[in-house]
């Protein structure tokens, strides 16, 4: 994913730059870059970037980056320019190779990119909306583009399969990914369909199909989580988004480090229970640690694998550092490849599931979870998709009790457990979890008729698990079985699981995504 901001228009573009940049940032972070007359792009976040940044001219074009083809390098960040021609683009092209190979040129980046400015620069008509057109026929892939071309004071655009909105204000125009990136300046909006490309120049503009403007009303917080109630909402919903792009990550190297060493895994909270994930799921040789434990349980280390969406939990990085002292090595999974975790590390996987604002892990935890699967080479991602969509569409229980348990056996006890985890973070209620086999030893005598108990019964461990059912059916707990297909069930009931809770919280008054005394990135200890 990327983000892209345009403008034209008389404001100081330096503002409009520094808004919109951090307004599409969560659609990417690797690289950053804009192209006023002037190409300015490089690695890193948008914060660092526009630090250097002292004045910026209009009409500008801007990028924020999430790496698809081509690695993270100042040469691959957008714009690329060509010739006259400068684009920033989102999506990917299918056909770039072919394309590429046509053309008599000396490539500067790696990038998919490259090739439609110089499409669009060989072809480069006195009508450039005739040169667009026929441009944007030979591409197959996806794509929203904005582009200048020297000496031309409009911003073109085109659009298809990803998201492209003009702005339209007194005088001046917008071209983004979101309407977030433009709405302190104008609420009236365009938003581009398939097919759609034209250009911008200050209040006017024009599209090969008639569009009509809409006025958004509400204010920049509730755009930026569209329909939905919450953000935790929304991030439960974008699960089924992230697939491609979690699976599109290449794990060859890794996947050959798992195979051959013993490995412990470190990380806290949500990334905990991804750990065991890994652990039940794989055959590989590993241990999952709770990371403010693992220096008082460390040995001598060769390899450590840390799991934190953030990359700036301290457990984690106090933990990594103590074994790179020992002379460990570190892979890490992270949210943030420019993290303080990333930075120790020695391999860096990114999670690629998009920025994550409520504070409860929803699809970071889920982008875990496939980044295992991607692990073992099961990459069925439509199956996946719709074990997601089962999730989203199961009937949720009511939970009705004081008390609520969470049971499992084998990789459902891990469902147990960050069931458990996200119900009580965000709904307050004494949530636990527990292997189904170990209530025998104590835990039995907590369940009467005042228990709520919610069992996952995915095939792993199934048979043994239904003797447990039976052990606490009888002593009067209310038990609610989650139940989906066998194909991908530990994946709906995770989405299952998050909407249990979000709509308990809710229920109760509580706001699932700032719930209290909890932060998302934990930077103390
Ligand atoms: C905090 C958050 C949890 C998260 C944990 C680990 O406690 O509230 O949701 O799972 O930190 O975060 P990390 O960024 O390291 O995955």
């Amino acid at each position: 994913m990327c983000g892209i901001i345009g403008y034209s228009g008389d404001r100081e573009g330096l503002e409009v730059l520094k808004y919109g940049l951090k307004a599409v940032e969560y659609r990417g972070y690797d690289s950053v870059g804009y192209y006023d007359g002037t190409l300015v792009k490089d690695v890193g976040k948008v914060d660092d970037f526009l630090k250097k940044v002292e004045k910026v001219n209009v009409p500008f074009i801007a990028h924020t980056r999430w790496a698809t083809h081509g690695g993270v390098s100042p040469k691959n960040a957008h714009p690329h320019k060509v010739g006259k021609i400068t684009v920033v683009h989102n999506g990917t092209i299918e056909n770039y190779k072919e394309l590429k190979e046509q053309l008599n040129h000396n490539w500067n980046s790696e990038t998919d990119t490259e090739v439609i400015a110089a499409l669009l620069d060989k072809y480069n008509e006195e009508n450039f909306l005739e040169t667009i057109k026929k441009v944007i026929s030979m591409l197959k892939g996806t794509f929203a583009l904005a582009i200048i071309r020297d000496g031309d004071p409009k911003i073109y655009f085109a659009k298809k399969d990803t998201p492209l909105l003009l702005g339209i204000g007194e005088n001046e125009s917008f071209i983004a990914s979101d309407l977030i990136a433009f709405l302190p300046y104008t609420n009236k909006f365009i938003r581009l369909e398939d097919g759609d490309f034209g250009y911008v120049y200050k209040g006017t503009y024009w599209i090969n199909n008639k569009r009509e403007i809409k006025e958004f009303e509400g204010n920049v917080e509730a755009a930026f989580k569209g329909s939905y109630e919450t953000f935790m909402l929304k991030e439960i919903h974008e699960q089924l988004d992230i697939v491609p792009q979690v699976f599109s990550v290449d794990l060859s190297e890794i996947r050959d480090i798992f195979k051959n060493n013993r490995i412990d895994i470190i990380s806290a909270g949500t990334s905990y229970h991804a750990a065991w994930y890994l652990k039940y799921l794989t055959n590989y040789d590993v241990q999952p640690y709770v990371a403010s434990e693992y220096p008082y349980l460390m040995r001598d280390p060769e390899w450590i694998f840390a799991i934190s969406q953030s990359g700036e939990t301290i457990d984690t990085i106090k933990a990594v550092k103590k074994a790179k002292e020992k002379g460990a090595k570190v892979i890490s999974l992270t949210n943030y490849i420019s993290s303080t975790l990333a930075s120790l590390s020695d391999y860096v996987i990114p999670l690629n599931a998009g920025i994550e604002i409520g504070v409860a892990a929803t699809k970071t935890f889920m982008a875990q979870l496939l980044f295992a699967h991607n692990l073992i080479e099961d990459r069925n991602i439509d199956e996946i998709k719709e074990a997601i969509k089962r999730g989203l569409e199961a009937p949720l229980f009511d939970i009705k009790r004081e008390k609520v348990f969470f049971l499992g056996r084998a990789i459902n006890y891990v469902l147990a457990m960050e069931g458990a985890l996200k119900f009580k973070e965000i709904t307050y209620i004494p949530a636990e979890a527990f292997p189904a086999g170990e209530m025998k030893h104590g835990p039995l005598s907590l369940f009467d008729d005042n228990t709520d108990v919610v069992f996952f019964l995915g095939p792993q461990g199934r048979d043994l698990a239904k003797v447990n059912l039976e052990e606490v059916e009888a002593r009067g707990a209310h038990v609610h079985k989650v139940i989906f297909p066998d194909q991908y069930y530990t994946i709906s009931a995770t989405v299952f699981l998050q909407r249990l809770a979000h709509d308990h919280a809710l229920k109760l008054g509580r706001d699932p995504d700032k719930p209290r005394n909890l932060a998302k990135s934990v930077t103390v200890e």
